[in-house]
């Protein structure tokens, strides 16, 4: 009979890879059947993982009752803390606490948690703001202490983070701000695919990774390596400037910024991993982890979630739909190819809509292409991030420019569209 793994954030990156990669895997999708864990199964990704085979389940991570049903008849636990949803270390290591409390009380044999380095120990006192690794580590300290079988997966540095991290400029170009010198080596990871590959050495494993750590990353990277093969990737300028403590402070909102920045610094000294090599833990792979020139264009992919999400919807209920872009062509043309495969048609249009003469163009091409025009989304806005004194006077009239007069110009007397306001 195969034993049953019980995967939190099944609907997230790092538990939705661990069970896409279950499913995949000829022997380990024989040997368990999957729970997922999530508070909504009602919601798409969860309907998705029923539809795939996968037991949906409801449960909190905050509510222990719930977690001794959700973990009943489980011999495997994958274990992963969202602290980004509360930011706060409390209530990050009492879910964990939770969970361990709960996989023990019901006799699960394998506890696979995952957690990240203690960096004020690790620092001995420097490094004190950097609160969603030290919880993670107190919860790896607990679980060790509770006697059930354990094996921990540290997750490397996430690969989308330059989606926001790098930098574009009107130019085109990107930049690499990080308050650390060139020595810093951060050890890449692609959450979203990865999380799985590795969680499996840890399965597959079992016996001889008893209470020991795998490191889920593909290769350490430093800032010059990683703009260097952004460049080649992308064909697109890209520097790495090192900026001091308090300019790299200033670019980011207060509640983070303390905190992104001891993260950096923890990077550079003593290391994310302390140093340590990711060989061992990468020879025991079944396949190769996605390196930084496989994801290298992420950055370049960007494109306005909320936009993309509601063409695809308006796709979706049969409307040809045109996208409108300033500088990520790529980016439309791949939001475009999706609407073309829902069977409706899509152009990409560049248009900046702060500018009248652009934004006439981009009607008469809709008109000349479609004949008709029912709906615009007016959804484009840019903002700035820093503390007011950091804006300057060029961008504050950007602003301005994108977020109020590109809504004013966008209706227009010839389409007969006016504006209802979406807050
Ligand atoms: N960015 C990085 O470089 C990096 C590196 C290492 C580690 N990390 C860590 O990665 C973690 C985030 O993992 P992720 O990327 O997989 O997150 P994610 O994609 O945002 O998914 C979060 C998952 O957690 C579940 N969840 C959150 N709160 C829950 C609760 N109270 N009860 C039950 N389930 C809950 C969500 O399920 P439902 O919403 O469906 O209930 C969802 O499936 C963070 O703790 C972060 O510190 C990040």
């Amino acid at each position: 009979m195969s034993k049953l793994i019980t995967v939190f954030g099944a609907t997230g990156n790092q538990g939705g890879s661990v069970v896409e990669a279950i499913l995949a895997d000829a022997q380990l999708s024989k040997e368990f059947k999957i729970r997922g864990i999530t508070r909504d199964t009602t919601k798409k990704s969860s309907q998705e993982l029923a539809k795939r085979g996968v037991e949906v389940v409801t449960a909190d991570l905050s509510s222990p009752e719930s977690l001794t049903e959700a973990l009943k008849g489980s011999h495997t636990v994958f274990l992963v803390t969202n602290y980004w949803e509360t930011m706060d270390a409390d209530i990050e290591y009492a879910q964990g606490k939770n969970v361990t409390d709960a996989a023990k009380a019901v006799g699960v044999s394998h506890l696979i948690f995952s957690s990240l380095h203690h960096v004020k120990e690790e620092t001995n006192g420097r490094l004190t703001k950097v609160p969603h690794f030290d919880s993670k580590a107190n919860v790896e300290k607990y679980i060790r202490a509770s006697g059930i079988g354990c094996s921990f997966v540290l997750p490397g540095y996430y690969m989308s983070n330059y989606i926001q991290m790098l930098n574009r400029s009107d130019d085109g170009s990107y930049t690499l701000y990080y308050p650390v010198s060139n020595n810093a080596k951060f050890p890449l990871f692609d959450a979203a695919k990865d999380t799985g590959l590795f969680t499996k050495v840890a399965l597959k494993h079992a016996g001889e990774l008893k209470n020991k750590q795998v490191l889920a990353a593909s290769a350490y990277y430093t800032p010059q390596e990683i703009v260097n093969i952004f460049s080649r990737v992308t064909g697109k300028k890209a520097s790495f400037v090192q900026v001091s403590a308090e300019q790299y402070k200033a670019s980011l909102p207060p509640a983070v910024a303390d905190e992104y920045l001891e993260n950096q610094l923890f990077v550079e000294e003593p290391g994310y991993y302390l140093g340590e090599p990711l060989e061992p833990s990468l020879k025991l792979l079944d396949s190769k982890p996605t390196t930084w020139e496989d994801l290298g264009d992420i950055p370049s992919r960007r494109v306005g979630a909320s936009g993309a999400a509601t063409a695809l919807r308006l796709a979706q209920h049969g409307a040809d739909v045109a996208v409108n872009y300033v500088n990520s062509a790529a980016a439309a043309e791949s939001v475009a190819e999706k609407i073309r495969s829902l069977g409706v048609r899509a152009i990409t249009v560049k248009a900046d809509v702060s500018k009248k003469p652009d934004i006439k163009a981009l009607f008469e091409e809709v008109m000349e292409e479609f004949g008709r025009l029912d709906i615009v989304l007016s959804n484009s806005g840019i903002e700035h991030f820093g503390s007011v004194p950091t804006v300057t006077e060029a961008e504050i009239d950007k602003i301005l420019r994108v977020d109020v007069k590109g809504q004013f110009l966008s209706p227009n007397k010839r389409t007969n569209i006016w504006p209802i306001t979406v807050a």
